[in-house]
């Protein structure tokens, strides 16, 4: 069986419903809040569990009831989180996610806890080997993202870097990932920056995705929320290349995945 390490971020999901996203300066009216799981990182992991990985989640959380709940829940999915902190007098990460009524979000992100990993944590992935994989999105602090990309290398293990939300990190960083994962807005991102990485996913919506030569379309599904589509797309492809699916089919499996998430609302299922 394969591994799937995510060295990432979670966050508790504070979602607003409005006919439409208010402009600069303008107010809308919302439905009720809704509190649901998420955070890039604990959303990829979930995927890959449920794509037939054994997933680690390595990250951490607050001393607060929503980091004791989350761990709980991840927990339940069969993640495995020993790798895993709870963080005295500092918040879980808060993600505050505008839903419109096409499906479609903005999100904004408050990272408490997930900010407090650091250079030490890398002790973390000190057994990572070939044939794992290290699944990475980009809400952690970039230097630590940076530096678990150079270990996993450098230990043989595959890394898939999720560039999520975009930075610039540098081309010798992303040369060492195998894919680097990125939707239409951020490969534009990436394309105005100037920067090359030999191995690039990119997520393209209703038209599927593409991986250098291979391209697969989009499964139809019947949207209800589109949060979180891109981390079971990242997840489930981490998983199904982790146990030896050709890249097409690792991508089959992958868009089958995103499908799937965006017909519930939230990043994530609920609870088996
Ligand atoms: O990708 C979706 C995720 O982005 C949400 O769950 C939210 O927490 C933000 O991190």
């Amino acid at each position: 069986m394969g591994r799937v390490i995510v060295f990432g971020s979670l966050s508790q999901d504070l979602h607003l419903h409005m006919e439409r996203h208010p402009r600069t300066g303008e107010t809308v009216m919302s439905g009720d809040i809704e509190y649901r799981f998420g955070g890039k990182g604990a959303n990829q992991a979930v995927a890959a569990v449920r794509a037939g990985a054994e997933s680690f989640f390595v990250g951490k959380v607050g001393d607060d009831p929503q980091g004791r709940e989350y761990l709980e829940r991840l927990a339940a999915f069969g993640v495995n989180t020993s790798r895993m902190e709870v963080v005295p007098g500092v918040p879980t990460g808060t993600a505050i996610i505008y839903n419109d009524t096409d499906g479609e979000n903005m999100i904004v992100v408050a990272p408490g806890a997930n900010h407090r990993m650091g250079h030490e944590d890398l002790a973390k992935l000190d057994d990572l080997e070939p044939g794992d994989v290290l699944l990475m999105p980009l809400e952690l602090k970039h230097d630590v993202v940076t530096a678990a990309v150079q270990l996993a290398a450098d230990r043989g293990a595959r890394v898939i870097l999720n560039l999520a939300p975009f930075a610039p990190l540098p081309a010798t960083v992303l040369a060492s990932c195998d894919p680097v994962v990125v939707n239409e807005h951020e490969a534009e991102l990436l394309e105005n920056a100037g920067i090359d990485a030999p191995s690039v996913l990119r997520t393209l919506g209703t038209r599927g995705s593409r991986w250098g030569e291979l391209q697969v379309p989009a499964v139809p599904a019947q949207v209800v929320d589109t949060t979180g589509a891109g981390d079971a797309y990242c997840g489930t492809l981490a998983a199904r290349l982790s146990v030896g699916d050709s890249p097409a089919d690792a991508m089959r499996a992958a868009s089958e995945a995103a499908a799937r998430c965006v017909e519930h609302p939230g990043a994530q299922p609920p609870l088996p």
